[in-house]
């Protein structure tokens, strides 16, 4: 049994915890996946000619769980998450985890877990789906054989929090991902030319840097890790619309459905950084690590623009927290209790 973590210290980093959940498939057989066994966190055994490690054929998922005031663990639209896994799979030629099997194998993982889940208020457990190409070959081309396996750890803000009420970003004229390519996809290869961007950016003093379309580098697209919304100063809220270069967030499209619910009037379009700079109120980044961070300013060559009103968000993410952490009531039906009995 691995130790417990402070839980008043932990930050978005990993602690090893008592299980992980392992399955190969291989689309030569039939069924391709195996029942997947829970094992101790451990490394796995990998091929060095995996085209995982030459070619990036890997992808993954983030997702939470979060204790309620009553001690129940509720997951939050898993079945988004084991969807856009699919969909991955499909754009890198892995084969695809079914998704009702996914959202069982995130269970198991955290019911293997429970005791690293946080108590209520104190924490998350972050739940981390990856698949890999495991079968050995050399040349560039389709492989048969796949690992999908799940781990987790308790997690913290993604932010220390810093001295601005809020992120400052740093505005990357340039693309984080191609034009035509893997951007809509949660692909392993998409993060890797961007450790190096962030990391300047973080030298510089910014929390993050916010990236511009690959193609005419003018619209918004996403920080490293979160989509983003702008609050224009007539009241409407607008976020860029799915493409080729925007990762389909599930707290992208919760925030969407919560900000309609409460009559704000929301856009998906192409926004201009000029016309962030010229008529945002309020600016924020969404996502699952980030859940609804307040973006205090952005810089874009060497002139801070800072965005006063945190009132779209802030309304937004009272109920987005609400309904995560069990303590408002689901009225989208959004949350998903895991069974917390261990099977035999
Ligand atoms: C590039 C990128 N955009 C957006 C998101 C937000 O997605 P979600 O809300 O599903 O976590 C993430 C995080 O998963 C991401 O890595």
């Amino acid at each position: 049994m691995k130790p417990l973590p402070d839980w008043d210290a932990l930050s978005f980093s990993l602690t090893e915890t008592d299980a992980i959940w392992v399955c190969r498939g291989d689309t030569r057989r039939d069924p391709v996946w195996d029942a997947g066994t829970l094992r101790p966190f451990e490394d796995l055994a990998i091929s060095v000619a995996s085209p995982a490690l030459s070619y990036g054929l890997g992808i993954f998922e983030g997702m939470k769980a979060q204790r309620a005031p009553d001690g129940t663990i509720l997951l939050f639209r898993p079945d988004r998450n084991a969807e856009r896994f699919r969909k991955s799979a499909e754009r890198l030629t892995l084969a695809p985890f079914p998704e009702a099997r996914f959202i069982e194998a995130v269970k198991e993982t955290v019911r293997a877990n429970a005791r690293f889940v946080p108590p209520h208020g104190r924490g998350t457990f972050y739940v981390r789906p990856v698949e890999w190409a495991s079968e050995a070959r050399l040349g560039l081309g389709m492989v048969n054989g796949f690992t999908v396996a799940m781990y987790g750890s308790p997690v913290g803000g993604y932010f220390k929090v810093g001295g601005a009420p809020g992120l400052r970003l740093l505005v990357k004229e340039q693309g984080r991902v191609a034009p035509g390519g893997t951007g809509w996809a949660k692909a392993a290869g998409n993060y890797a030319g961007g450790i190096l961007v962030s990391a300047e950016a973080k030298k510089q003093g910014f929390d993050d840097v916010l990236y511009l379309d690959a193609r005419h580098v003018r619209f918004v697209t996403e920080t490293s890790g979160s989509n983003v919304f702008c609050a224009l100063r007539n009241g409407t809220l607008v976020t860029p619309p799915l493409d080729d270069q925007i990762l389909p967030g599930v707290t992208r499209l919760s925030a969407i459905e919560v900000a309609r619910s409460l009559g704000m009037r929301v856009e998906e379009r192409p926004i201009g950084i000029d016309e962030v700079v010229a008529d945002g109120a309020g600016l924020f980044a969404t996502g699952t690590a980030y859940t609804l961070a307040r973006i205090h300013s952005v810089t874009l060559r060497g002139k801070e623009t800072s965005f006063p009103d945190d009132t779209a968000r802030a309304a937004i993410f009272e109920i987005i927290r609400g309904i995560q952490n069990g303590t408002r009531e689901d009225t989208f039906g959004w949350t998903v209790p895991v069974d917390q009995t261990r099977r035999a």
